[in-house]
């Protein structure tokens, strides 16, 4: 990896990732370099990407992005059918 900012996230993949989230507060990881590709493990910190932090207020299915290229994050839009 570059010592340099990318301007770009990593693509994890073109699809989104559906999980079942328990109540509580979740850091979305924007750059797409953490090890599971959806939550921040501070992977980022090479990158001029910041976390999104997000509340799940009830247990809930959730379709988070997995292309990084969503303007709804951390959900999916379908927005990685056009990238
Ligand atoms: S590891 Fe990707 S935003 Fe933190």
């Amino acid at each position: 990896m570059s010592d340099q900012p990318s301007a770009e996230p990593n693509i994890v993949a073109k699809k989104c990732k559906r999980l079942f989230l328990n109540p509580g507060v979740y850091f979305y990881c924007r750059c797409g370099l953490s090890a599971d590709g959806v939550f921040c493990d501070g992977a980022h910190k090479a990158t001029s990407f910041v976390p999104k932090k997000f509340v799940i207020e009830d247990a809930q299915e959730v379709a988070l992005c997995l292309c990084k290229h969503t303007p709804n994050a951390p959900y999916c839009d379908g927005t990685h059918k056009l990238i």
